[in-house]
């Protein structure tokens, strides 16, 4: 039994992790993500971005994902994809603010027609619209977004309605952080919701980042309740990019900071296993070696499942007996 498998056996559609090809040459990494009973789904974790997918205007560079999209179907595991309109990590091309109006949506329609067709029927859901959301549960301005301040909020009903008529079967997400923690920002993904829907257009789930903090985790019951809030609304809920990151680095295996990181990764699990909308969830990456963590917050960090040895922690064994009791 494995993560996935486990949670597979509850009724839900997937155990999943970030991964890129940089991680594709480490052995022993590569034996526990392509263990379908540990992973049943990948997320490439860049290589979809627009940097990369477009990193100069009409010149599309689809080799790296297309690797990971390969080796996902290989191992017969879906692919979560990664993200279409998003104001972080763009090539300078399109950061430039002289665009009009026009011009920017035309360039947003050639980018996310592009892209999508390119993996049309390979996502099971696409992260069609990433952090728009200021943490007041306003539109984001800082960072400063190309695509708010030259289309104004309507640049997200826009990327919804493009995303569908360019691959009706991935499931369409929009996808933030602290959704979790701060009920305005939920706020203003609801508020989000119904502007896609207003708009006519279609948007079939809300995607909780999870990015958090050993110690500052909700409870179950309290992160089952914002999921709930969602689905009232008719969408589907997924945890896109658990890690749960500890202040101050390094702790010891196996201490009272790993238990407490147990805690808080099976509080993260129940909570999708309380709500039927709740499909399924990714790590964002599995273990401590490749996490993106301290290289943003020095100090902080060891937010994986397993160690940078690949042992697996407290914490994945905390997720895994409480899949097995349910
Ligand atoms: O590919 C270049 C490489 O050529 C260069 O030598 C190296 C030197 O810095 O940089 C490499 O690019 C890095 C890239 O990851 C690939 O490793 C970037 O500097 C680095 O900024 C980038 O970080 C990624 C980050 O998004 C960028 O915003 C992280 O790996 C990735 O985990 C992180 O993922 C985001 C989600 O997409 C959205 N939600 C938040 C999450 C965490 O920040």
């Amino acid at each position: 039994d494995g993560l996935h498998s486990l949670m597979v056996a509850t009724g839900k559609v997937y155990f999943g992790t970030a991964t890129d090809t940089n991680n594709f040459d480490d052995e022993a990494y590569q034996t526990i993500a392509t263990n379908r009973k540990e992973f049943g789904m990948f997320t490439p974790e860049n290589s979809q971005k627009w940097m990369s997918t477009e990193p100069f205007q009409g010149n599309f560079s689809f080799a790296q994902a297309d690797r990971v999209a390969q080796r996902a179907r290989s191992n017969r595991q879906l692919l979560r994809c990664h993200t279409l309109t998003w104001h972080s990590q763009l090539p300078p091309f399109v950061q430039n603010t002289t665009w009009n109006p026009a011009a920017l949506t035309a360039l947003l329609t050639a980018h996310l027609t592009t892209v999508m067709r390119h993996y049309a029927g390979r996502c099971y859901a696409w992260d069609v619209v990433n952090e728009a959301l200021a943490e007041n549960g306003t539109m984001r301005s800082d960072p400063p977004s190309v695509f708010l301040s030259i289309l104004g909020p309507s640049y997200i009903p826009l990327s919804f309605t493009i995303a569908a008529a360019a691959d009706p079967s991935a499931k369409l997400y929009y996808n933030d952080f602290n959704l979790e923690t701060i009920p305005a920002k939920a706020d203003g993904a609801v508020g989000i919701v119904k502007q896609i829907r207003a708009a006519g257009a279609r948007i079939d789930g809300v995607g909780f980042q999870a990015h958090m903090n050993v110690g500052q985790t909700p409870k179950r019951e309290e992160l089952a309740g914002t999921l709930r809030r969602f689905a009232a609304l008719g969408v589907d809920v997924a945890i896109t990019e658990l890690d749960i990151a500890h202040g101050k680095v390094p702790v010891a295996p196996g201490g009272v900071e790993e238990v407490q990181q147990a805690r808080d990764y099976a509080a993260v699990v129940g909570a999708c296993l309380d709500v039927e909308a709740c499909v399924g969830i990714t790590v964002w990456q599995f273990t401590d070696r490749y996490s993106w963590v301290p290289s943003t917050f020095p100090g902080k960090g060891q937010a994986c499942m397993f160690a940078e040895d690949y042992r697996p922690k407290l914490a994945y064994d905390a997720v895994v007996g409480l899949l097995k009791e349910t």
